[in-house]
């Protein structure tokens, strides 16, 4: 039993120390920086519009939205559609801005103008 423990606890050390070894990244990126395709990246990631859109807005538990027109962003954002699909309202957070922002950033998918990166707190490349 003692062994059992004092292995469990090396076990531990091994997946608790890497861990903590990892530095942890500061946000370091300042709304309002990027142009709007950027800043629209930028609200697809924070507001984790690619959790369920899909990383590049071709769909995943939610539908494909790339290229959608702006006005289905925005009835769909602000209005959102709980009760029979799923996607969640964003009123009181997201702001028209950010609405035209993540149209414009939808536009550039699949286009040479498309932004990649992954993290909305890191500074773009
Ligand atoms: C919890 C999951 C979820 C999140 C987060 C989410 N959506 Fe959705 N969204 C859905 C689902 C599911 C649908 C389809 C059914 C519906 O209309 O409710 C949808 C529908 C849409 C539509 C309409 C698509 C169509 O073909 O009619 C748009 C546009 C959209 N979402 C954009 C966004 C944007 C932009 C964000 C981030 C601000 C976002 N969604 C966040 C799940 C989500």
């Amino acid at each position: 039993m003692r062994q059992k423990s004092l292995l469990l606890a090396a076990l531990a050390g091994l997946v608790i120390v890497p861990l903590q070894a990892q530095a942890m990244k500061c946000p370091t990126a300042i709304r309002g920086q990027l142009d709007a395709v950027g800043e629209g990246r930028r609200a697809y990631l924070e507001f984790n519009c690619a959790g369920c859109h899909g990383d590049s807005a071709g769909g995943a538990m939610g539908p494909g939205i790339q290229h959608s027109e702006q006005g289905d962003v925005q009835e769909a954002v602000l209005r959102g559609d709980a009760k029979e699909g799923g996607m969640p309202s964003f009123k009181g957070c997201a702001t028209n801005t950010d609405v035209k922002n993540i149209a414009a950033y939808l536009r550039t998918i699949g286009t040479g103008n498309e932004p990649h990166w992954l993290d909305w707190w890191n500074l773009v490349p």
